[in-house]
């Protein structure tokens, strides 16, 4: 066989078609701009329109969230299951378990069909945030708080997760947050559930692939590093000098750089502005002033801008939420993306297995084992 042409990391290569998001022209969902669904739509309305192709009517509206609301539980035994699950084992891997465990209380598990997968992934929207605060509040000793069907997705989170009543503007930006996360064309871990439903497993199997993708600091992981980063510096006098030390040290300096935005990812942007309104609610101004501090000097000496991952895990400390929560909120979020992304490959499906250049030895002689050196 003949070398064929390849880019490392699959950068620039045109792997698969969508029609659920674009990043030409300005990232939008199934037409609708990022910024037009940032100031107007719900994180509900964005998962209609995701996992059903358009904009509710109010008439759709009502009836999704009525069946998201009828399904707001999880399965005791998972509950119980969340309850034996050693202390130590992080927040990412329960998610990913999880995702498993309730498979096995899927009555629908192993039907693949456009509708029943639709079904399913309705479900898993309103389950993994349900385990996800389960699990946070089972470790601190405390027991989960149900979800409240009047609320709505983005309260519900919150609410469950701190059991206290979000002001208007914590509710609009977590909405935000969760709205910014939910898609993002052929990402790494969107890539791997397409990858897993391309071999006609089950949208649960891919859910978990996916979930076990975003966990790495490379990809979702980093929201959670860029806290750790911003409490190291301390101050917005130390970081010149933490950015220099970190950049001569060729640290990559978590929730900077993107494999597609090299000018600027959108979606930071839009999250930064929250950022400032949410911090002088709560008392956070001077991580504000930290946080741009690092930025300049990021820009000035790499050319690199922030990420979705540098605003957000700001605004997450901002609402009083634990660290280990910030990539599972990322979960709860890209859910909706990922099935959108299964149901789409399933709808055309190809097995995807793409072709390798070998760069191993060429053919060798078999040896008997009494003849190869020690
Ligand atoms: N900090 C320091 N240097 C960086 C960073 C960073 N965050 N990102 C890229 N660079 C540097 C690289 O070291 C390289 O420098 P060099 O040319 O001097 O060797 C140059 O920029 C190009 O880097 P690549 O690795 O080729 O860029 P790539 O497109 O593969 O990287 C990635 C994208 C993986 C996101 C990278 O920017 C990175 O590691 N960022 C930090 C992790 C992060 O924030 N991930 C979240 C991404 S967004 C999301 O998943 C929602």
């Amino acid at each position: 066989m003949t070398e064929r042409e390849y880019s490392p990391g699959l950068e620039g290569i045109v792997a698969g078609e969508t029609a659920i998001s674009t990043l030409a022209g300005g990232l939008s969902y199934r037409g609708y701009s990022i910024e037009d669904l940032a100031h107007h739509a719900t994180f509900e309305e964005v998962a209609h329109i995701l996992l059903h192709g358009d904009l509710p009517t109010a008439d759709e509206l009502a009836k999704f969230r009525k069946r998201l609301g009828t399904q707001e539980v999880i399965p005791p035994p998972v509950l119980e299951t969340l309850r034996r699950i050693p202390v130590k084992v992080p927040m990412m891997d329960v998610m990913r378990t999880g995702a498993s465990l309730l498979a096995h209380w899927e009555n629908e598990v192993a039907d693949n069909s456009h509708d029943a997968n639709v079904r399913k992934a309705e479900r898993l929207l309103v389950q993994l945030p349900i385990l996800m605060a389960a699990r946070h509040r089972l470790l601190q000793g405390k027991e989960p708080v149900a979800a409240d069907p009047r609320r709505s997705f983005a309260e519900n989170v919150l609410w469950m997760l701190l059991r206290t009543q979000p002001t208007p503007a914590m509710t609009r930006a977590m909405d935000v947050s969760l709205i910014l996360y939910a898609e993002h064309e052929f990402n790494a871990s969107t890539f791997t559930a397409r990858v897993i439903a391309s071999t006609l497993s089950d949208l649960h199997s891919s859910i978990c692939g996916a979930i076990g993708a975003l966990k790495g600091p490379l990809h979702g992981g980093a929201n959670e590093r860029v806290l750790a980063i911003l409490q190291t510096v301390g101050s917005a006098d130390k970081a010149e000098a933490w950015v220099m030390d970190a950049l001569a040290k060729k640290q990559r300096i978590m929730g900077f750089g993107h494999r597609v935005y090299k000018d600027g990812d959108p979606r930071a942007a839009y999250v930064k502005t929250m950022c400032r309104e949410i911090a002088a609610e709560t008392g956070h101004t001077p991580m504000e002033d930290l946080a741009d501090k690092i930025e300049e000097v990021v820009w000035r000496e790499k050319k690199l801008p922030p990420n979705v991952d540098w605003p957000t895990a700001r605004l997450y400390h901002y609402f009083g939420l634990a660290v280990e929560l910030y990539t599972p909120l990322f979960v709860v979020a890209r859910t909706a993306g990922w099935c959108a992304h299964v149901i789409e490959q399933l709808d055309e499906n190809r097995l995807i297995r793409p072709a390798a250049n070998y760069t191993g030895p060429g053919r060798r002689e078999w040896k008997d084992i009494s003849q190869r050196a020690d």
